[in-house]
């Protein structure tokens, strides 16, 4: 069973994909700490992120053993992930690693949940479940400035709205797997949720769709 969770950053779906991962005993991946991994390299190396070749050389050269590195959370590695997000080549050196975790996940789990982007649209698009989270940007950049206060963080509300805005155009309007809905993705709005609601609203989509692969199965047979 693989579980394909999207949508555009603070939409909650990391929480979420986290919560349904422990609760149904399957692996997670959040595959934007790959994208993350390779542009923190990028620049901790001394690299731009928009330089293709550089990108591209450490994104083949990506270390699993990296990606629960604390930098990562940083909006610098976030801003760098949207920009080697980017480029096609780079998107394929990083999409085997995905599929490759979704098919055998680790520790030999009996499923998968990822999240990301592209999971429902290009990743894992025979996943029977796909969860397209959403919240408005007001939402999301008050959750992210809250978080960042939180950590003891300086922070602006208006610089994370002004900071979210920008990486959701870049992440929705670039040409390669662009941020979109899988067309039979279930979107969940969590704007006016807690995280307690969403994932209630998520398990039963979850619990409908092993619903329906088990009545699939014995009309089969
Ligand atoms: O989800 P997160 O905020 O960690 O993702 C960081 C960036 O990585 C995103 O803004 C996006 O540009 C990129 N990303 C992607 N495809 C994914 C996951 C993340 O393009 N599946």
């Amino acid at each position: 069973m693989i579980i394909a969770i999207d949508g555009p950053s603070a939409s909650g779906k990391g929480t979420l994909a986290k919560r349904l991962a422990a609760h149904l005993g399957f692996a997670h991946l959040d595959t934007g700490k790959i994208y993350r991994a390779v542009g923190y390299q990028v620049v901790r190396q001394g690299g731009d992120p928009e330089d293709e070749a550089t990108a591209l050389a450490v994104a083949r050269a990506l270390d699993p053993a990296t990606l629960s590195a604390p930098q990562l959370s940083s909006d610098e590695a976030a801003l760098a992930a949207s920009k080697v997000a980017r480029m096609n080549a780079v998107r394929d050196v990083l999409l085997q690693f995905q599929r490759d975790f979704a098919e055998s996940p680790f520790g030999g789990a009996s499923g998968a949940v990822l999240d990301g982007r592209d999971i429902g649209t290009v990743v894992c698009p025979e996943a029977p479940v796909k969860l397209y989270v959403v919240a408005s940007a007001e939402v999301r950049a008050e959750r992210r400035h809250k978080e960042l206060l939180e950590r003891g963080e300086a922070s602006i509300y208006a610089r994370v709205l002004q900071d979210m805005k920008d990486r959701d155009e870049r992440d929705t309007n670039r040409s390669v797997a662009p941020l979109k809905p899988a067309d039979d993705a279930f979107i969940l709005d969590t704007s006016g949720l807690n995280a307690d609601e969403a994932f209630a609203a998520a398990l039963a989509e979850v619990e409908k769709a092993d619903a329906d692969r088990l009545q699939n199965k014995s009309t089969a047979t």
